[in-house]
Protein backbone atom coordinates (compact mmCIF):
# COMPACT_ATOMS: atom_id res chain seq x y z
CA UNK A 1 0.00 0.00 0.00
CA UNK A 2 1.48 3.57 -1.03
CA UNK A 3 1.74 5.46 1.91
CA UNK A 4 -0.56 7.67 1.14
CA UNK A 5 -3.27 5.23 0.96
CA UNK A 6 -2.01 4.40 4.80
CA UNK A 7 -1.80 7.89 5.60
CA UNK A 8 -6.07 7.75 4.31
CA UNK A 9 -6.59 4.66 6.69
CA UNK A 10 -9.02 2.03 5.88
CA UNK A 11 -11.74 3.99 3.71
CA UNK A 12 -10.92 2.91 0.41
CA UNK A 13 -12.06 -0.63 0.73
CA UNK A 14 -15.68 0.76 1.68
CA UNK A 15 -15.31 2.81 -0.98
CA UNK A 16 -16.08 0.88 -4.34
CA UNK A 17 -19.14 -0.89 -3.62
CA UNK A 18 -21.39 1.61 -1.71
CA UNK A 19 -20.36 4.58 -4.26
CA UNK A 20 -22.78 4.14 -7.25
CA UNK A 21 -25.90 5.06 -5.19
CA UNK A 22 -26.33 8.57 -5.06
CA UNK A 23 -28.29 8.70 -2.14
CA UNK A 24 -25.58 7.16 -0.38
CA UNK A 25 -22.72 9.34 -1.91
CA UNK A 26 -23.43 11.84 0.50
CA UNK A 27 -23.22 9.42 3.37
CA UNK A 28 -20.12 8.10 2.46
CA UNK A 29 -18.81 11.37 2.07
CA UNK A 30 -19.46 12.67 5.27
CA UNK A 31 -17.28 9.66 6.22
CA UNK A 32 -14.66 9.90 4.09
CA UNK A 33 -14.83 13.70 4.93
CA UNK A 34 -14.01 12.45 9.14
CA UNK A 35 -11.57 10.20 7.69
CA UNK A 36 -9.40 12.13 5.95
CA UNK A 37 -10.61 15.34 8.06
CA UNK A 38 -6.10 15.25 8.75
CA UNK A 39 -5.21 15.55 5.46
CA UNK A 40 -5.59 20.09 4.53
CA UNK A 41 -4.88 18.93 0.79
CA UNK A 42 -7.75 18.91 -1.73
CA UNK A 43 -8.20 15.09 -2.31
CA UNK A 44 -10.42 13.40 -5.02
CA UNK A 45 -10.79 10.04 -5.37
CA UNK A 46 -12.07 8.39 -8.49
CA UNK A 47 -12.81 4.87 -10.11
CA UNK A 48 -11.20 2.90 -12.50
CA UNK A 49 -12.15 4.85 -15.39
CA UNK A 50 -11.86 8.53 -14.10
CA UNK A 51 -15.26 9.58 -12.33
CA UNK A 52 -15.47 11.89 -9.24
CA UNK A 53 -16.62 9.15 -6.09
CA UNK A 54 -15.37 11.86 -3.69
CA UNK A 55 -14.29 15.66 -3.21
CA UNK A 56 -13.42 16.96 -0.12
CA UNK A 57 -14.11 20.96 0.68
CA UNK A 58 -10.45 21.85 -0.40
CA UNK A 59 -10.85 20.41 -3.59
CA UNK A 60 -14.45 22.22 -3.81
CA UNK A 61 -12.40 25.53 -2.95
CA UNK A 62 -9.89 24.54 -5.81
CA UNK A 63 -11.64 23.11 -8.58
CA UNK A 64 -14.78 25.75 -7.81
CA UNK A 65 -16.79 22.42 -8.55
CA UNK A 66 -19.09 21.33 -5.52
CA UNK A 67 -19.37 17.96 -4.91
CA UNK A 68 -22.69 17.29 -5.26
CA UNK A 69 -22.21 18.73 -9.48
CA UNK A 70 -18.92 16.83 -9.14
CA UNK A 71 -20.27 13.80 -8.22
CA UNK A 72 -19.52 10.63 -11.28
CA UNK A 73 -18.04 13.68 -13.74
CA UNK A 74 -15.04 12.43 -15.35
CA UNK A 75 -12.01 13.97 -13.22
CA UNK A 76 -10.59 15.69 -16.28
CA UNK A 77 -13.26 18.04 -16.95
CA UNK A 78 -13.65 18.83 -13.26
CA UNK A 79 -9.57 19.18 -12.87
CA UNK A 80 -8.36 20.41 -15.92
CA UNK A 81 -4.34 20.47 -16.17
CA UNK A 82 -1.88 21.88 -18.60
CA UNK A 83 1.54 21.31 -18.28
CA UNK A 84 3.02 24.58 -17.89
CA UNK A 85 6.09 24.33 -19.81
CA UNK A 86 4.50 23.25 -23.10
CA UNK A 87 1.10 24.65 -22.49
CA UNK A 88 -0.04 21.07 -23.55
CA UNK A 89 -3.51 19.58 -21.81
CA UNK A 90 -2.78 17.09 -19.12
CA UNK A 91 -5.10 14.23 -18.33
CA UNK A 92 -5.76 14.05 -14.56
CA UNK A 93 -7.15 10.38 -15.25
CA UNK A 94 -4.26 9.15 -16.60
CA UNK A 95 -2.22 9.88 -13.93
CA UNK A 96 -1.86 7.13 -11.26
CA UNK A 97 -3.90 4.70 -13.51
CA UNK A 98 -2.15 1.83 -13.70
CA UNK A 99 -0.92 -0.26 -11.12
CA UNK A 100 2.16 0.87 -9.38
CA UNK A 101 1.58 4.37 -11.12
CA UNK A 102 2.20 6.70 -8.12
CA UNK A 103 3.09 9.70 -9.45
CA UNK A 104 4.97 12.40 -6.87
CA UNK A 105 4.50 16.07 -6.21
CA UNK A 106 5.03 18.07 -8.96
CA UNK A 107 6.63 21.42 -9.10
CA UNK A 108 4.87 23.32 -9.99
CA UNK A 109 4.89 22.09 -13.55
CA UNK A 110 0.97 21.53 -13.94
CA UNK A 111 -1.51 24.36 -14.02
CA UNK A 112 -5.06 24.22 -13.23
CA UNK A 113 -7.32 26.44 -15.32
CA UNK A 114 -9.82 27.98 -12.65
CA UNK A 115 -12.00 30.90 -13.98
CA UNK A 116 -10.36 31.52 -17.15
CA UNK A 117 -7.01 31.83 -15.23
CA UNK A 118 -4.16 29.52 -14.62
CA UNK A 119 -3.33 28.63 -11.00
CA UNK A 120 0.07 26.83 -10.26
CA UNK A 121 -0.92 23.44 -8.47
CA UNK A 122 1.40 20.69 -6.80
CA UNK A 123 -0.14 17.15 -6.99
CA UNK A 124 0.01 13.45 -6.27
CA UNK A 125 -1.63 10.85 -7.75
CA UNK A 126 -1.83 7.36 -6.20
CA UNK A 127 -3.66 4.09 -7.94
CA UNK A 128 -5.87 2.53 -5.50
CA UNK A 129 -5.91 -1.24 -5.84
CA UNK A 130 -8.34 -3.97 -5.12
CA UNK A 131 -7.69 -7.32 -3.79
CA UNK A 132 -5.56 -8.93 -6.62
CA UNK A 133 -4.09 -5.45 -7.71
CA UNK A 134 -6.82 -4.97 -10.38
CA UNK A 135 -6.69 -1.13 -10.34
CA UNK A 136 -9.98 0.42 -9.13
CA UNK A 137 -9.46 4.12 -8.96
CA UNK A 138 -7.34 7.04 -7.62
CA UNK A 139 -6.33 9.02 -4.95
CA UNK A 140 -5.05 12.60 -6.54
CA UNK A 141 -3.80 15.09 -3.52
CA UNK A 142 -3.35 18.63 -4.45
CA UNK A 143 -1.92 21.81 -3.27
CA UNK A 144 -2.52 25.05 -4.33
CA UNK A 145 0.83 26.32 -5.28
CA UNK A 146 -0.21 30.05 -5.84
CA UNK A 147 1.28 31.58 -2.27
CA UNK A 148 4.06 28.83 -2.52
CA UNK A 149 4.94 30.05 -5.99
CA UNK A 150 4.79 33.82 -4.75
CA UNK A 151 7.20 32.90 -2.06
CA UNK A 152 9.44 31.08 -4.64
CA UNK A 153 9.52 34.29 -7.15
CA UNK A 154 10.12 36.43 -3.92
CA UNK A 155 13.43 34.25 -3.03
CA UNK A 156 14.65 33.99 -7.45
CA UNK A 157 13.94 37.56 -7.31
CA UNK A 158 15.91 38.22 -4.25
CA UNK A 159 18.80 35.70 -5.36
CA UNK A 160 19.11 37.51 -8.75
CA UNK A 161 19.29 40.65 -6.63
CA UNK A 162 22.20 39.24 -4.25
CA UNK A 163 23.69 37.44 -7.90
CA UNK A 164 23.39 41.53 -9.59
CA UNK A 165 24.62 43.51 -6.83
CA UNK A 166 28.37 45.29 -6.92
CA UNK A 167 27.95 44.14 -3.18
CA UNK A 168 29.68 41.27 -1.79
CA UNK A 169 27.18 39.09 0.05
CA UNK A 170 28.62 36.28 2.36
CA UNK A 171 26.64 33.41 4.22
CA UNK A 172 28.13 31.98 7.36
CA UNK A 173 27.12 29.54 9.84
CA UNK A 174 27.54 29.69 13.47
CA UNK A 175 30.87 27.64 13.46
CA UNK A 176 31.68 30.40 11.24
CA UNK A 177 32.09 28.50 8.06
CA UNK A 178 31.42 30.30 4.60
CA UNK A 179 28.40 28.77 2.78
CA UNK A 180 27.46 31.47 0.35
CA UNK A 181 29.40 33.42 -1.91
CA UNK A 182 28.01 35.80 -4.42
CA UNK A 183 29.45 37.96 -7.57
CA UNK A 184 30.32 40.53 -6.32
CA UNK A 185 32.15 38.92 -2.67
CA UNK A 186 34.38 37.38 -5.73
CA UNK A 187 34.86 40.87 -7.37
CA UNK A 188 35.61 42.32 -3.78
CA UNK A 189 37.44 39.96 -2.47
CA UNK A 190 39.50 38.13 -5.19
CA UNK A 191 38.21 34.62 -3.89
CA UNK A 192 36.13 32.16 -6.39
CA UNK A 193 33.35 30.58 -4.90
CA UNK A 194 35.40 27.14 -5.00
CA UNK A 195 38.09 28.82 -3.24
CA UNK A 196 36.51 30.18 -0.01
CA UNK A 197 33.05 28.54 0.38
CA UNK A 198 33.49 25.89 3.27
CA UNK A 199 36.67 27.90 4.78
CA UNK A 200 36.44 29.87 7.72
CA UNK A 201 34.87 33.41 7.55
CA UNK A 202 38.34 34.65 9.47
CA UNK A 203 40.14 34.30 6.41
CA UNK A 204 38.29 37.91 5.45
CA UNK A 205 40.01 39.63 8.75
CA UNK A 206 43.43 40.74 9.29
CA UNK A 207 45.16 38.99 12.02
CA UNK A 208 45.10 41.61 14.72
CA UNK A 209 41.41 42.59 14.05
CA UNK A 210 39.16 42.21 16.67
CA UNK A 211 36.35 43.11 14.46
CA UNK A 212 35.09 39.42 14.44
CA UNK A 213 35.06 38.49 18.15
CA UNK A 214 32.77 41.76 18.21
CA UNK A 215 30.18 40.84 15.35
CA UNK A 216 29.88 37.30 16.65
CA UNK A 217 29.47 38.57 19.95
CA UNK A 218 26.12 40.97 18.10
CA UNK A 219 25.20 38.29 16.36
CA UNK A 220 25.03 35.99 18.97
CA UNK A 221 22.83 38.77 20.94
CA UNK A 222 20.46 38.65 17.79
CA UNK A 223 22.11 42.23 16.92
CA UNK A 224 22.84 43.30 13.66
CA UNK A 225 25.60 45.90 13.05
CA UNK A 226 25.23 48.29 10.11
CA UNK A 227 27.15 50.54 8.01
CA UNK A 228 30.45 49.75 9.67
CA UNK A 229 33.61 51.27 7.94
CA UNK A 230 36.79 48.15 8.88
CA UNK A 231 39.43 46.88 6.75
CA UNK A 232 39.04 43.21 5.17
CA UNK A 233 41.75 40.96 3.63
CA UNK A 234 41.63 39.71 -0.01
CA UNK A 235 42.53 36.78 -1.67
CA UNK A 236 46.01 38.51 -2.30
CA UNK A 237 47.13 39.30 0.93
CA UNK A 238 46.12 43.05 0.75
CA UNK A 239 43.78 44.59 2.63
CA UNK A 240 40.48 46.91 1.47
CA UNK A 241 38.54 49.60 3.02
CA UNK A 242 34.71 48.08 3.07
CA UNK A 243 31.85 49.08 5.10
CA UNK A 244 30.19 46.21 6.15
CA UNK A 245 26.86 45.42 7.48
CA UNK A 246 26.47 42.48 9.48
CA UNK A 247 22.90 40.63 10.71
CA UNK A 248 21.69 37.11 12.03
CA UNK A 249 20.50 34.83 9.52
CA UNK A 250 17.03 33.13 11.21
CA UNK A 251 15.51 29.91 10.93
CA UNK A 252 11.67 30.16 11.29
CA UNK A 253 11.95 29.52 14.81
CA UNK A 254 13.47 32.50 15.25
CA UNK A 255 16.79 30.80 15.66
CA UNK A 256 19.92 31.87 14.46
CA UNK A 257 21.72 29.65 12.44
CA UNK A 258 24.64 32.06 11.27
CA UNK A 259 24.90 35.27 9.65
CA UNK A 260 24.99 37.04 6.31
CA UNK A 261 27.76 39.67 5.77
CA UNK A 262 26.76 42.32 2.87
CA UNK A 263 30.30 44.53 2.47
CA UNK A 264 31.06 47.62 0.09
CA UNK A 265 34.18 48.84 -1.35
CA UNK A 266 34.73 52.08 -0.08
CA UNK A 267 38.51 52.85 -1.02
CA UNK A 268 37.37 55.14 -3.66
CA UNK A 269 35.14 57.27 -1.49
CA UNK A 270 37.75 57.39 1.14
CA UNK A 271 40.13 58.41 -1.44
CA UNK A 272 38.22 60.70 -3.12
CA UNK A 273 37.09 62.61 0.39
CA UNK A 274 40.92 62.90 1.18
CA UNK A 275 42.01 64.28 -1.82
CA UNK A 276 38.90 66.91 -1.31
CA UNK A 277 40.19 67.27 2.23
CA UNK A 278 43.47 67.94 0.73
CA UNK A 279 42.78 70.31 -1.60
CA UNK A 280 40.55 72.06 0.43
CA UNK A 281 43.46 72.38 3.72
CA UNK A 282 45.93 73.17 0.59
CA UNK A 283 43.83 75.99 -0.51
CA UNK A 284 43.13 77.67 2.98
CA UNK A 285 47.12 77.39 3.92
CA UNK A 286 47.92 78.79 0.57
CA UNK A 287 45.67 81.60 1.56
CA UNK A 288 46.64 82.04 5.32
CA UNK A 289 50.45 81.87 4.07
CA UNK A 290 49.23 84.43 1.37
CA UNK A 291 47.97 86.96 3.83
CA UNK A 292 50.69 86.22 6.18
CA UNK A 293 53.06 87.50 3.54
CA UNK A 294 51.29 90.24 2.47
CA UNK A 295 51.40 91.61 6.33
CA UNK A 296 54.93 91.19 6.71
CA UNK A 297 55.55 92.84 3.45
CA UNK A 298 53.42 95.79 4.48
CA UNK A 299 55.20 95.78 7.53
CA UNK A 300 58.20 96.08 6.30
CA UNK A 301 57.52 98.65 3.18
CA UNK A 302 55.12 101.11 5.59
CA UNK A 303 56.91 100.94 8.52
CA UNK A 304 60.41 100.13 8.39
CA UNK A 305 61.06 101.23 4.89
CA UNK A 306 60.15 104.77 6.01
CA UNK A 307 61.76 104.75 8.35
CA UNK A 308 65.13 103.57 7.20
CA UNK A 309 64.37 105.84 4.44
CA UNK A 310 64.01 109.05 6.86
CA UNK A 311 67.05 107.82 9.19
CA UNK A 312 69.58 107.64 5.79
CA UNK A 313 68.24 110.91 5.24
CA UNK A 314 69.12 112.40 8.46
CA UNK A 315 72.48 111.09 8.53
CA UNK A 316 73.40 111.81 5.00
CA UNK A 317 73.01 115.06 6.42
CA UNK A 318 75.34 114.75 9.73
CA UNK A 319 78.10 113.30 7.38
CA UNK A 320 79.25 116.76 6.90
CA UNK A 321 78.81 119.01 9.68
CA UNK A 322 78.73 116.08 12.87
CA UNK A 323 82.22 116.21 14.63
CA UNK A 324 81.91 112.64 15.04
CA UNK A 325 81.60 111.78 11.58
CA UNK A 326 82.98 108.40 11.93
CA UNK A 327 80.41 107.19 13.95
CA UNK A 328 77.81 108.63 11.67
CA UNK A 329 79.38 106.39 8.54
CA UNK A 330 78.97 103.30 11.06
CA UNK A 331 75.28 104.18 11.95
CA UNK A 332 74.97 104.54 7.60
CA UNK A 333 76.74 101.12 7.53
CA UNK A 334 74.02 100.08 9.79
CA UNK A 335 71.34 101.37 7.83
CA UNK A 336 72.62 99.83 4.27
CA UNK A 337 72.96 96.18 6.30
CA UNK A 338 69.33 96.70 7.62
CA UNK A 339 68.04 97.62 4.08
CA UNK A 340 70.20 94.25 3.06
CA UNK A 341 68.30 92.35 5.32
CA UNK A 342 64.92 93.27 4.37
CA UNK A 343 65.68 93.02 1.20
CA UNK A 344 66.53 89.45 1.51
CA UNK A 345 63.44 89.00 4.25
CA UNK A 346 61.28 90.20 1.12
CA UNK A 347 63.13 87.88 -0.85
CA UNK A 348 62.57 84.87 1.02
CA UNK A 349 58.77 86.10 1.70
CA UNK A 350 58.14 86.63 -1.89
CA UNK A 351 61.02 85.86 -4.24
CA UNK A 352 61.18 88.15 -6.50
CA UNK A 353 64.86 86.96 -7.78
CA UNK A 354 62.83 84.08 -9.06
CA UNK A 355 60.83 86.14 -11.07
CA UNK A 356 63.35 88.46 -12.15
CA UNK A 357 66.16 86.05 -12.56
CA UNK A 358 65.20 82.82 -12.89
CA UNK A 359 65.10 79.70 -10.87
CA UNK A 360 69.08 78.55 -10.88
CA UNK A 361 69.64 82.31 -9.90
CA UNK A 362 67.24 82.02 -7.11
CA UNK A 363 68.38 78.97 -5.87
CA UNK A 364 72.35 80.33 -6.51
CA UNK A 365 71.13 82.86 -3.46
CA UNK A 366 69.26 80.84 -1.59
CA UNK A 367 71.78 78.11 -1.09
CA UNK A 368 74.28 80.38 -0.55
CA UNK A 369 72.76 82.18 2.00
CA UNK A 370 71.74 78.78 3.56
CA UNK A 371 75.02 77.39 3.52
CA UNK A 372 76.30 80.33 5.70
CA UNK A 373 73.41 80.43 8.02
CA UNK A 374 73.79 77.10 8.91
CA UNK A 375 77.00 76.36 8.41
CA UNK A 376 75.75 73.36 6.31
CA UNK A 377 77.98 72.67 3.07
CA UNK A 378 75.86 72.89 0.30
CA UNK A 379 76.68 71.53 -3.20
CA UNK A 380 74.24 72.59 -6.37
CA UNK A 381 74.56 71.20 -9.63
CA UNK A 382 72.23 71.82 -12.49
CA UNK A 383 72.25 71.13 -16.02
CA UNK A 384 70.15 72.06 -19.14
CA UNK A 385 68.56 75.19 -17.52
CA UNK A 386 71.25 77.77 -18.65
CA UNK A 387 69.11 79.54 -21.30
CA UNK A 388 65.65 78.67 -20.37
CA UNK A 389 62.95 79.57 -18.09
CA UNK A 390 60.86 76.99 -16.58
CA UNK A 391 57.21 77.73 -16.95
CA UNK A 392 56.66 80.53 -13.39
CA UNK A 393 54.34 77.69 -11.50
CA UNK A 394 57.38 74.65 -11.70
CA UNK A 395 60.09 77.50 -10.95
CA UNK A 396 57.58 78.36 -7.30
CA UNK A 397 57.08 75.19 -7.38
CA UNK A 398 60.82 73.92 -7.18
CA UNK A 399 61.57 76.92 -5.00
CA UNK A 400 59.23 76.62 -2.18
CA UNK A 401 60.04 72.64 -2.06
CA UNK A 402 63.87 73.24 -1.86
CA UNK A 403 63.36 75.71 0.75
CA UNK A 404 60.93 73.68 2.87
CA UNK A 405 63.25 70.61 2.30
CA UNK A 406 66.45 72.25 3.54
CA UNK A 407 63.85 73.46 6.63
CA UNK A 408 64.10 69.97 7.24
CA UNK A 409 67.19 68.89 6.72
CA UNK A 410 68.17 71.85 9.52
CA UNK A 411 65.18 70.55 11.86
CA UNK A 412 65.84 66.94 11.38
CA UNK A 413 68.59 65.66 9.64
CA UNK A 414 71.68 66.70 11.82
CA UNK A 415 73.36 66.91 8.32
CA UNK A 416 76.49 68.22 7.73
CA UNK A 417 76.57 68.09 3.41
CA UNK A 418 73.52 69.13 1.61
CA UNK A 419 73.70 68.55 -2.24
CA UNK A 420 71.37 69.71 -4.79
CA UNK A 421 70.73 68.16 -8.67
CA UNK A 422 68.32 70.27 -10.98
CA UNK A 423 68.56 68.24 -14.57
CA UNK A 424 66.13 69.69 -17.45
CA UNK A 425 65.35 66.03 -18.62
CA UNK A 426 63.36 65.99 -21.95
CA UNK A 427 59.80 65.99 -20.74
CA UNK A 428 60.10 66.85 -17.18
CA UNK A 429 62.78 68.54 -14.79
CA UNK A 430 64.03 66.41 -11.55
CA UNK A 431 65.51 67.83 -8.57
CA UNK A 432 67.56 65.55 -6.56
CA UNK A 433 67.84 67.12 -3.00
CA UNK A 434 70.35 64.83 -0.96
CA UNK A 435 71.65 65.26 2.52
CA UNK A 436 73.59 62.62 4.84
CA UNK A 437 71.57 63.20 8.06
CA UNK A 438 70.20 60.45 10.27
CA UNK A 439 67.50 59.23 8.01
CA UNK A 440 63.74 58.76 9.39
CA UNK A 441 60.99 56.11 8.75
CA UNK A 442 59.18 57.69 5.83
CA UNK A 443 56.57 54.89 5.82
CA UNK A 444 55.47 55.51 9.47
CA UNK A 445 55.38 58.93 8.67
CA UNK A 446 52.84 58.67 6.18
CA UNK A 447 50.86 56.32 7.87
CA UNK A 448 50.03 58.57 10.65
CA UNK A 449 47.04 59.78 11.69
CA UNK A 450 45.65 63.08 10.05
CA UNK A 451 46.60 64.87 13.40
CA UNK A 452 49.62 63.97 13.71
CA UNK A 453 51.04 64.15 10.07
CA UNK A 454 52.98 67.06 9.18
CA UNK A 455 52.78 69.30 6.71
CA UNK A 456 55.95 69.56 5.09
CA UNK A 457 56.39 66.55 3.39
CA UNK A 458 52.30 66.27 2.56
CA UNK A 459 52.91 69.79 1.44
CA UNK A 460 55.72 69.10 -1.24
CA UNK A 461 54.45 66.45 -2.42
CA UNK A 462 50.76 68.11 -3.00
CA UNK A 463 52.60 70.80 -4.66
CA UNK A 464 54.51 68.27 -7.14
CA UNK A 465 51.54 66.53 -7.83
CA UNK A 466 49.03 69.72 -8.57
CA UNK A 467 51.45 70.60 -11.32
CA UNK A 468 51.33 66.87 -12.69
CA UNK A 469 54.27 65.75 -11.32
CA UNK A 470 55.56 63.32 -8.45
CA UNK A 471 57.47 63.39 -4.97
CA UNK A 472 59.82 60.59 -3.96
CA UNK A 473 61.26 60.04 -0.80
CA UNK A 474 64.34 57.59 -0.32
CA UNK A 475 65.48 57.53 3.37
CA UNK A 476 66.21 54.91 6.53
CA UNK A 477 67.07 55.72 9.75
CA UNK A 478 70.75 56.04 10.16
CA UNK A 479 70.96 56.72 5.95
CA UNK A 480 70.61 60.24 4.85
CA UNK A 481 67.39 61.23 2.92
CA UNK A 482 67.36 62.19 -0.78
CA UNK A 483 64.26 63.64 -2.26
CA UNK A 484 63.57 63.39 -5.54
CA UNK A 485 60.80 65.61 -7.44
CA UNK A 486 59.68 65.83 -10.78
CA UNK A 487 57.63 67.51 -12.84
CA UNK A 488 56.76 67.44 -16.03
CA UNK A 489 57.39 69.78 -18.50
CA UNK A 490 56.43 71.23 -21.97
CA UNK A 491 59.35 69.47 -24.87
CA UNK A 492 62.06 71.72 -25.64
CA UNK A 493 61.40 73.79 -28.84
CA UNK A 494 57.63 74.36 -27.92
N1 LIG B 1 65.77 65.37 5.88
C1 LIG B 1 65.24 64.70 6.93
N2 LIG B 1 66.05 64.02 7.76
C2 LIG B 1 65.54 63.36 8.83
N3 LIG B 1 64.22 63.31 9.12
C3 LIG B 1 63.37 63.97 8.33
C4 LIG B 1 63.82 64.69 7.19
N4 LIG B 1 62.75 65.21 6.57
C5 LIG B 1 61.68 64.84 7.28
N5 LIG B 1 62.04 64.08 8.35
C6 LIG B 1 61.15 63.42 9.31
O1 LIG B 1 59.87 63.37 8.72
C7 LIG B 1 58.93 64.00 9.55
C8 LIG B 1 57.91 64.71 8.71
O2 LIG B 1 58.50 65.82 8.06
P1 LIG B 1 57.57 67.03 7.70
O3 LIG B 1 58.37 68.06 7.02
O4 LIG B 1 56.41 66.45 6.97
O5 LIG B 1 57.06 67.51 9.10
P2 LIG B 1 57.82 68.40 10.18
O6 LIG B 1 59.07 68.97 9.59
O7 LIG B 1 57.99 67.58 11.41
O8 LIG B 1 56.76 69.53 10.47
P3 LIG B 1 56.39 70.75 9.52
O9 LIG B 1 57.21 70.62 8.27
O10 LIG B 1 54.93 70.59 9.27
O11 LIG B 1 56.74 71.95 10.28
C9 LIG B 1 59.72 64.89 10.45
O12 LIG B 1 59.08 65.07 11.67
C10 LIG B 1 61.03 64.14 10.61
O13 LIG B 1 60.90 63.18 11.61
MG1 LIG C 1 59.13 69.99 7.77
Amino acid sequence: MSPLLKRMGGFVGSLAPSSRRASSAWRERHWIEKAVAGIDEALIVTDRRGRILFLNSLAETLTGWRFAKAYEKHVDEVLPLTDERTRAPLKASALGAAPGDAVEWTRHSVLLAKEGKFVPIEFRAAPIQGGRGAVEGAVLLIHDGSSQRRVEEAIAQMAAIVETTEDAVVGVTMKGTITTWNPGARRLYGYRPEDVIGRPFAVLFPPDSGELAEIWAGIEQGDAVLNHDTEHLRADGSKIEVSVSSSPIREADGRIVGLSSIARDISVRKRAEEERRRAELLLKLGEVQEGERRRIAHELHDQMGQHLAALKLGLEGLTGASSDALRVQNLLGLVKQMGHDMRRIALELRPTMLDDLGLVAALLHELGEWGERTGIEVDFHHSGLEHHRLPPATETAVYRVVQEALTNVLKHARADRVSLVLERRPDHLLAILEDNGTGFDHEAVVAAQDTERRLGLFGMKERAESLGGNLQVETAPGAGTTLFVRLPLPAEGE
